[in-house]
């Protein structure tokens, strides 16, 4: 039976227990010349369907020598099923294959589309379900992989997985890279990188990783991590995967981060100077224990992996930064919450928790919904089972689901054996299947908190403006009715239009343009010239291309950017602009 909407693996099939990958980056050709040796838990026989995306299979061999597979014609959304014949008893499977210079997981990146403007740079991006663009394997959450990896590069450049580095050998113009990953991962946390690439430590169980032009910056400005990993360990208990690093990427990566094990990625948007976006890396640091540890089970229970984590980093910023940044940062998930409801507006069966995403790209529905109202939901749960149940039941779920896979029935059950009747007082079928936000969601409140949300559209005075930190002017920004006042966006442009805070800045742009204050279109070009995170492009391209007098503009915009964009970010915006 396949149990997984995005999978052709099948739970009566042989299961893969680990992967063996040599894999050879050739940044002329943009592909992988690759074999893969899936190693099953239990030999077995008959039919084994792999998912594969755009890979040009070549052979596939079993211990007894060739053997006989099929790929399939390709299903817009699944891919191609590479249905393998295993004679019985067969413990293990080799496929040499190559991959497309379109693998949707990979961005080739040339030489100018990167920091230090000499060497190329390659990258991955698996979630959701890109890995079987790389690896032919079963690519379904429910299945946790160990691997080990071995990447033939050019000698000139560092490769970098999410894993534990084993040795480093060259020879003649080429590198081995080899390494291992000890703790089994669901495939779409399967990562790397290959680019010019250098390291400093920030702590005892952490480094950060950036093209050397980066370093530094990027160095200063996470200079928390270790205080975070302490803080999260307090709240969640040891941490499991030995290392906690950070890959700093180019511009292009199209999301803020990316909690890949033991080296979280993150867009180089975070870093403003000030500290004042670390919140994504708190965020990353959470999915340790929540996704990488507790992960969902397949795409319709997302909510399980962002959700929670959410929640824990909301937590974590508490702990580390006070509950008024805190609420601020709930105060502005909240309105982003609102305008992903207004967005999905025809498809309110994508705004529950539980979705059902037979047909339905996961990159198409991804939205605030599973983040923001997931969070909404486990705080009205813990304000009606209290504080102190809450964590108990927390921890226990932890506990008993660490290094597995879990449904919304999983988490359904595990409530109700811990705190009986509390689904029931919350609510939680509405919560859970119905569109939309209860009416029950628990409002963020703090004091500095109303204080911004008391100006409305009216200006700052000098005291804000002395003491306003970027979140909270994020959340002025969020908060402004649109249009907003013409006098006020004349009076914040001098100020915003220059902000080096990709957060204000992209919010500013946004209230600008969705109020019709087409000052800022050369501004807003820039940043979708220089940046690819989808959370940036996708507002900027909507309002562009909403306004009749600049929908042209966002046209050629796309057309002259497209090309650098990452093929997932890529496909969004040719949805906004169709
Ligand atoms: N795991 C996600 C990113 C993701 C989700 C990639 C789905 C592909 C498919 C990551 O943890 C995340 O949520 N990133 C956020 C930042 C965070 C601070 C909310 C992002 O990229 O905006
Ligand atoms: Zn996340």
């Amino acid at each position: 039976m396949r149990r997984d909407p995005h999978s052709y693996a099948d739970d009566s099939q042989v299961e893969t227990a680990s992967l063996a990958l040599r894999a050879r980056v050739d940044f002329a050709s943009k592909t992988l010349a690759a074999e893969a040796q899936l190693v099953f838990a239990r030999p077995g026989g008959g039919r084994l369907d792999l998912d594969t995306r755009d890979l040009a299979i070549e052979r596939v061999v079993g211990p007894g020598g060739e053997l006989r597979f099929t790929l399939h014609p390709a299903e817009p959304i699944l891919g191609a099923r590479l249905a393998i014949e295993l004679p019985e008893g067969t413990p293990w499977v080799r496929v040499h294959y190559r991959t497309s210079p379109h693998a949707s997981a990979l961005q080739w990146l040339e030489p100018a589309q990167t920091a230090g403007g000499v060497q190329p740079y390659l990258f991955s991006q698996c979630q959701a379900i890109h890995a079987r663009s790389v690896v032919p394997l079963q690519d379904t959450p429910r299945i946790r992989i160990r691997y080990e990896a071995e990447l033939a590069i050019p000698r000139a450049l560092k490769a970098v997985m999410a894993a534990r580095k084993v040795e480093r050998t060259e020879t003649g113009d080429d590198a081995i890279e080899r390494f291992e990953m000890p703790q089994p991962i669901p495939p779409y946390l399967f990562a790397f990188a290959v680019g010019d690439l250098a390291a400093r430590d920030l702590g005892a169980r952490s480094r950060v990783w950036a093209e050397p032009a980066m370093l530094e910056r990027a160095a200063h400005e996470f200079s928390d991590t270790e205080r975070m990993i302490a803080a999260a360990e307090e709240l969640f208990g040891p941490y499991d995967w030995e290392r906690f690093d950070i890959l700093t990427m180019p511009p292009s990566f199209p999301y803020g981060g990316m909690e890949n094990p033991r080296l979280t990625f993150i867009t180089p948007t975070v870093i403003a100077g000030d500290r004042s976006l670390v919140s994504v890396i708190v965020h990353e640091l959470a999915h340790s224990w929540t996704g990488n540890l507790v992960t969902n089970a397949n795409a319709e229970h997302f909510w399980l992996n962002e959700g929670f984590t959410v929640y824990a980093e909301r937590h974590l910023l508490e702990k580390l930064y006070g509950a008024d940044h805190a609420a601020l940062h709930a105060a502005i998930g909240r309105s982003s919450l609102e305008e992903d409801l207004a967005r999905f507006h025809d498809r309110p069966e994508l705004t529950r928790l539980r979705t059902h995403l037979a047909g339905v790209d996961p990159d198409d529905a991804y939205s605030q919904v599973p983040y923001e109202k997931g969070y909404a939901f486990l705080r009205a749960l813990e304000q009606t089972a209290g504080q102190d149940a809450f964590t108990a039941w927390l921890r226990s779920w932890l506990r008993e689901y660490r290094f597995r896979s879990a449904t919304t029935e999983d988490f359904e059950a595990h409530v109700e054996r811990a705190l009986p009747g509390m689904l029931a007082r919350v609510g939680a079928r509405e919560w859970l299947d119905g569109a939309g936000l209860p009416a029950n969601a628990p409002v963020p409140r703090s004091a500095q908190l109303a204080a911004v949300e008391a100006l409305g559209s009216a200006l700052p005075g000098d005291r804000e403006l002395a003491s306003w930190t970027p979140t909270e002017w994020e959340l002025y920004l969020a908060r402004m009715p649109r249009p907003a006042p013409e006098a006020t966006l004349r009076a914040l442009d001098g100020r915003l239009t220059a902000s080096t805070n990709y957060e204000v800045l992209v919010a500013w742009l946004q209230l600008a343009l969705e109020s019709g204050y087409r000052a800022v279109v050369p501004r807003a070009s820039e940043v979708l010239g220089t940046v690819g995170r989808m959370k940036y492009l996708r507002p900027l391209y909507t309002a562009l291309a909403s306004d009749p007098a600049t929908r042209a503009t966002a046209r050629e915009l796309f057309a002259r950017h497209a090309a650098s964009y990452h093929p997932i970010a890529r496909q969004v915006i040719e949805g906004v602009l169709a």
